[in-house]
């Protein structure tokens, strides 16, 4: 009946050991083939980030979305502006191939998702009036930690030039919801049950792209530490630590080798049933976060369409 969720993303990429390097940085695991890598997370099965080698400019080929009833689908998709399409080169026909009306390319599979991994301790915080965590420091000497662990792929968002028109795209023939925006320079989307506030997100530019991925992480502590141990490895630009008003999720932005990012979340807000959630219109103050250091310069510009001409 519907997208149920983000199960990934990908890249061609005109240098393929700098985007290992990258996301093996960041902490997925890789299998490496002559033309392409894939990489999980660590415990995982489902490739979350695909690279293919590319002779000329990086560029997102396709974001896979877990999916029901792909019959139906077949049949909303060109009545709302989209085209069925056969796979393309060097991917399998099964599940159904989708361009939207700007031209994105997705691959709805039907596909379990991922076990959810097992619970680790509660981030415990003593607060005014609330004291939970006596007798015991909350944090380690810094070297004690391993290095991040991405525990899923939680959103994908897509640089699009009309982001009412891509919402109401995946609202109509994906089976998806609009959980928040501000105004229509960014909007955000989720299953219409038991999904994260979003699976996929949408940043107006004058074209197409991917804007970031973001991978779940155990706590906030987390978040910042893994952000700062990756923004220190990539070497470019990065945003973080701070916290989102839309979503309420924790982040930590790197930037990636070609100049979209990667982002750390954890403690987003979760949506069982869209029906008893009310979507809000944010103004653009709250568009970005509600507390966080400066916004980089080009946190939302387009290096795609910039590379393409
Ligand atoms: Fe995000």
């Amino acid at each position: 009946m519907a997208v149920l969720g983000v199960a990934g993303f990908t890249l061609e990429v005109p240098d393929m050991d700098a985007g290992l390097a990258f996301y093996r940085a960041a902490g997925l695991v890789a299998d490496v083939s002559e033309d392409r890598a894939t990489l999980v997370c660590p415990g995982g099965e489902t490739p979350c980030v695909t690279l293919i080698r590319s002779s000329s400019r990086m560029r997102l080929h396709h974001v896979t979305l877990r999916a029901d009833a792909l019959d139906e689908m077949a049949v909303r998709v060109p009545a709302h502006g989209g085209k069925v399409v056969e796979a393309p080169a060097g991917f399998g026909a099964d599940g159904l191939w989708v361009s939207d009306p700007h031209g994105v390319l997705f691959h709805l599979v039907e596909l379990a998702p991922e076990p959810a991994p097992p619970a680790g301790p509660s981030f415990a915080i003593n607060a005014p009036g609330a004291i939970v965590r006596v007798r015991q420091s909350a944090m380690a000497p810094s070297g004690n930690y391993p290095p991040a662990r991405p525990r899923k792929l939680g959103h994908v968002a897509l640089f699009t030039p009309d982001v009412l028109a891509s919402v109401d795209f995946v609202t109509d023939a994906f089976g998806m919801a609009l959980a928040d925006r501000a105004q229509d320079v960014v909007a955000f989307c989720c299953a219409r049950r038991s999904s994260d506030h979003h699976v996929l997100a949408f940043a107006k530019s004058p074209g197409t792209g991917l804007h970031h991925a973001s991978f779940q992480v155990a706590d906030p502590d987390e978040v910042g530490r893994a952000g700062q141990a990756l923004a220190n490895a990539a070497g470019r630009g990065h945003w973080g630590f701070g916290r989102h008003t839309i979503g309420s999720n924790f982040f930590h932005y790197i930037q990636d080798p070609w100049g979209s990012w990667f982002e750390y979340y954890s403690d987003m807000d979760y949506i069982d049933d869209h029906a008893l959630w009310q979507p809000t219109v944010y103004g653009m103050e709250d568009a970005m976060a509600n507390w966080g250091p400066p916004v980089p310069a080009d946190f939302v510009h387009n290096y795609q369409v910039e590379a393409a001409q």
